[in-house]
């Protein structure tokens, strides 16, 4: 696929519609794409290769584009393989560019493209420009968004911020789809564990006058930056995106989940706009990871099993703790027929979370909710409203 961003900056990536899971894990029901760009000057600046699933595809279209032009550069923000898996087949066709890189994703190189892997490279270090005639590339080190060898490159002429990573999104470009709820869905579950280095790349951001975003997923940015630029802010510093309730729950045969629709039903009944009830062991696992993070509080609603919890909620836990959930308020219910013991296994999960605060009371459900649970469930409804942000 080729589109043109400006006269001289062309897109050439490729969309994915047959990729069963990215990374292995994401469904992607609308697809992916793999974003790449030639810059066109007195140089030609190739920014980013593609996952080598789609390499023929898109070295016709690269090919193309370039119109019998040689590639001068190659500048490699992300060694992830869905980026750099076609670098190898590119440098057989173009032998003379050079790879512009950070020194740490050279060196890596060979790690996958084999110890007698050969280019010529330029390292480039942080705020290190490289002209190709009118167009100048400012090389801004991005470590952790989200791998360590990471940068952005800024071209200063059309300010336009080759984004890595950032602001990409699962689809591909051909699906007409919500920008944030795809966006979010990638941002939690792929980058959401690297805060802190997303908001490094967000005050350097803020130092240039950028234009347009060209992220490595996802459509080019153009218009209404400041959207973005936002969500990603609110995203990276682990605040909630909205008031809610996200009613995550693991039920083996219906009665949890039964218990957890009735715990919703009085939350919305006391004025509670937004609850959202997910059946872990349906749903998409990174949704549920993304609405988890989306609303500022969570019940955790649960059968005991094997003497802990069911594994779905134990998996989600997981995920998660590994996604660095903090900055929420929780609620637990727990269903337990003889030693209900849910409750005690996610506190304990929950506990190693960065300030999350577990409301009171816990509610504990024998088997299936009844009359006599409405009382400790309003309970736990009344302390969940209090703790809602404004
Ligand atoms: Fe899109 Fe981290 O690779």
């Amino acid at each position: 696929m080729s589109f043109s961003i400006s006269e001289a900056v062309k897109y050439v990536g490729v969309d994915d519609t047959e990729l069963d899971l990215f990374e292995s894990q994401y469904i992607v029901p609308n697809g992916i794409s793999y974003n790449s760009y030639l810059i066109f000057d007195e140089k030609v600046a190739l920014m980013d290769t593609v996952d080598a699933r789609m390499a023929d595809e898109w070295l016709k279209g690269l090919m193309d584009t370039l119109g019998g032009r040689a590639i001068d550069y190659l500048v490699v923000s992300h060694l992830e393989p869905d980026h750099a898996g076609c670098i190898v087949r590119l440098l057989k066709l173009f032998p003379d560019a050079t790879i512009v890189a950070t020194a740490k994703a050279i060196a890596m190189m060979p790690q996958f493209f084999g110890e007698d892997f050969r280019a010529s490279t330029m390292a480039v270090k942080e705020n290190d420009t490289l002209s190709l005639g009118v167009h100048t590339l400012q090389f801004i080190t991005a470590p952790m968004v989200h791998w360590p060898e990471v940068m952005v490159s800024f071209e200063q002429t059309e300010k336009i911020l080759f984004a890595a990573d950032a602001f990409g999104k699962f689809g591909a470009l051909s699906a007409e789809e919500d920008w944030a709820c795809e966006a979010r869905r990638y941002y939690f579950n792929i980058v959401g564990k690297y805060g802190a280095p997303v908001q490094m790349l967000l005050k350097k951001a803020s130092a240039l006058d950028i234009r347009t975003i060209c992220p490595l997923h996802g459509p080019v940015l153009d218009e209404n930056l400041g959207y973005y630029l936002d969500l990603y802010n609110t995203w990276s510093s682990y605040k909630p995106e909205n008031k809610g309730v996200f009613i995550a729950c693991a039920s083996v045969h219906g009665n949890t989940l039964t218990a957890a629709e009735r715990l919703a039903e009085i939350l919305r009944a006391k004025g509670e706009e937004k609850v959202v009830v997910s059946d872990l062991s349906r749903e998409d696992m990174a949704e549920c990871i993304e609405d988890a993070f989306r609303y500022d509080r969570m019940v955790l609603a649960a059968a005991s099993y094997d003497g802990g919890v069911f594994l779905p909620m134990h998996d989600f836990l997981t995920h998660l703790s590994a996604k660095a959930y903090q900055n929420r308020t929780v609620g637990l219910l727990e269903n337990g027929s003889w030693a209900p013991s849910a409750g005690r296994t996610m506190r304990g999960l929950v506990e190693n979370m960065k300030n999350v605060t577990i409301v009171d009371p816990t509610v504990t459900i024998v088997s299936s909710v009844k009359e006599a649970d409405i009382a400790s469930m309003e309970a736990m409804a009344d302390a969940l409203i209090a703790a809602g942000i404004n």
